[in-house]
Formats: C-alpha cells, sequence, structure tokens
C-alpha cells in the first residue's frame, strides 16, 4: 500500500510529509486535553467544537491549494490538496462520534437532534457529502470514475464548505468572529476561481471585495438575530480597541497571500 507522503513511485514528497505530520497535532492535543480534564465543565461539547473548527479549517484550505498554486505559481501545492480533503473527513467524523459520545452514544436520540435541529441537519448533509468525496480520492476511484467525472464530482467540496459555513453560523454565539472569518475566505477562494484575472491584483481586489461582503454579512446577520445597532456593529469594525475583527483577518490573510505572489511574480 503506498504511503500518504509518497508519489506514485513510492518516493517521499516532503512537502506531503510535513502536511500529513501538521494534520496531527489539533486532534492529539483534543484528545490530551479531553484525557487530561481540560475541557472545563462540559468536556465532550467543547471537544466537539474544537474538532468541528479543525475540519472546517482543513477544508477550506484544501479550497485554497488551487489559488495558492496559481498566485505562487507552486504547482507542487496540488500533492497536498487530496490528503487535506481527507483530513477533513476525518476530523468531520472525529466531530461527528464526539458529538454522539455527548449525548451518551444515544444514537436514536443523536439522529432525531439531527432531524429536528437545522443547523445538525446541515452538519449532516456536509458529512455525507465528505464521506462520498473521501471515499473517492483513491488512485483506483480516481481510474474507475475517471478524470472528467471525477473532477465534477469533487466539485462538491464548494457547497460542503458552504453548508458547514451555513451550519457554523447557525449555532455561532454572539461575539464568535471564526465563522465570518472562514465564511470570507471561502467567498475569496471561490471568487477567485470565477474571476477572469489570476494574478495578485486581483486576489487583492477580490480580498477587498470579500471583507467588504464580511463586513455586511455580520452587521446584517447581529443586527436581525440579536437587535444589535448597526451602526455600532459598522463602527467597532474601525474601533482598535475591538480589533482584530473578521474584516482586519480577511485581509490580512489575502494581503499576506498577495504579498507572496508578487514576490514570485518578480523576474
Ligand atoms: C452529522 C454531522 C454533524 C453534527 C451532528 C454536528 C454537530 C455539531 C454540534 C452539536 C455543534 C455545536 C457544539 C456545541 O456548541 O454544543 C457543532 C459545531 C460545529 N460544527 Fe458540526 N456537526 C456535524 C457536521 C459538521 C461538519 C461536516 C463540519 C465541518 C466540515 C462541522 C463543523 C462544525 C463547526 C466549525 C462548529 C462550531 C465550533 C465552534 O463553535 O467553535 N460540523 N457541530
Amino acid at each position: 500500500m503506498r504511503l500518504p507522503w509518497t508519489d506514485r513511485t513510492g518516493r517521499l514528497v516532503p512537502l506531503k510529509l510535513v502536511v500529513f505530520v501538521a494534520l496531527l497535532p489539533p486532534g492529539l492535543w483534543i484528545a490530551y486535553a479531553l484525557a487530561t480534564g481540560q475541557f472545563g465543565g462540559q468536556p465532550l461539547k467543547a471537544a466537539t467544537r474544537e474538532m468541528g473548527s479543525w475540519a472546517l479549517r482543513f477544508l477550506l484550505l484544501s479550497l485554497a491549494v488551487t489559488p495558492l498554486r496559481a498566485l505562487w505559481k507552486w504547482n507542487g501545492l496540488i500533492a497536498v490538496r487530496r490528503m487535506l480533503g481527507v483530513g477533513a473527513f476525518v476530523y468531520g467524523a472525529a466531530h461527528l462520534a464526539l458529538y454522539a459520545a455527548s449525548q451518551g452514544w444515544d444514537l436514536g436520540k443523536v439522529a432525531a437532534e439531527i432531524v429536528l435541529r437545522v443547523y445538525l441537519t446541515i452538519g449532516f448533509v456536509a458529512s455525507v457529502a465528505m464521506a462520498a468525496l473521501a471515499a473517492t480520492s483513491t488512485d483506483g476511484a480516481m481510474r474507475r470514475i475517471g478524470g472528467k467525472a471525477w473532477r465534477n464530482l469533487h466539485r462538491l467540496a464548494y457547497p460542503i464548505a458552504l453548508l458547514a459555513i451555513a451550519h457554523f453560523f447557525l449555532q455561532a454565539r454572539l461575539g464568535a468572529i471564526e465563522p465570518q472569518i472562514v465564511a470570507g475566505l471561502f467567498v475569496w477562494a471561490m471568487a477567485w476561481r470565477a474571476a477572469p484575472g489570476k494574478g495578485p491584483g486581483t486576489a487583492l481586489a477580490l480580498g477587498l471585495a470579500a471583507a467588504i461582503l464580511v463586513v455586511g454579512a455580520e452587521t446584517a446577520f447581529f443586527a436581525i438575530r440579536y437587535g444589535a445597532p448597526v451602526d455600532i456593529l459598522l463602527a467597532a469594525n474601525l474601533d482598535p480597541d475591538m480589533a482584530p475583527r473578521p474584516v482586519h483577518v480577511v485581509l490580512g490573510f489575502v494581503a499576506a497571500i498577495a504579498a507572496v505572489a508578487f514576490v514570485r511574480a518578480r523576474p
């Protein structure tokens, strides 16, 4: 059997080994924190949240491979996209298992919760679709399904990410900022795919557009859901005491990506 950090000829691919190793610490830390009682009064609930957050972060990283590969002129990045996708699936499965554990492994109750609570139903649909992508990410499945059909199937990663972000938003607490950041970077990665230009300038312009969208969506979300005053929500984005706000983090990520692209674009 081929090791995850080797290529088709069995040769070691250092980038694959680095990413494989980097996928492990969050899960190991969550297991350790759970085992040593570091998750406070509701450890399984906290561990479920942590594991879910990492599932979404790795899913987003797998979607970032295409723009980063082109922007940074780094073809080798393609070698780790599958690993990041499968990593997201494994963290998603662990997330679901932790949730079942938090329900005392009462699978009937888990199923009822998934049917009755919209954010769990959305999470479930995303999990089933992730399982389908994970099951078809082997070399054999690629060959059997064939290039074009396989690529179309794996474009399911886009709606999966959208569902997972909606799942995250719907259960987010007032003051949480990560859902907005993830949403902003997702919008950027999707807009980049659709954009005619593929250079660092385009990346920056799309980053600005995604950041403005985040401010708009965040303001609308908290104004509607919690009745928070719009002017205060908007002003918070300019208040240094409130920094970093999601808009700052999204702009920061995109600026860093574009800066590397500018450097690599220089003759
Ligand atoms: C059947 C499938 C799923 C179930 C039952 C489920 C269940 C849950 C539950 C119960 C929470 C809230 C934890 C709490 O505060 O009590 C949660 C949060 C979350 N889930 Fe899921 N989830 C599922 C699928 C997914 C998938 C596929 C992803 C990502 C790829 C995901 C990402 C997240 C994230 C990011 C959070 C928020 C964590 C936070 O607040 O810090 N979930 N999920």
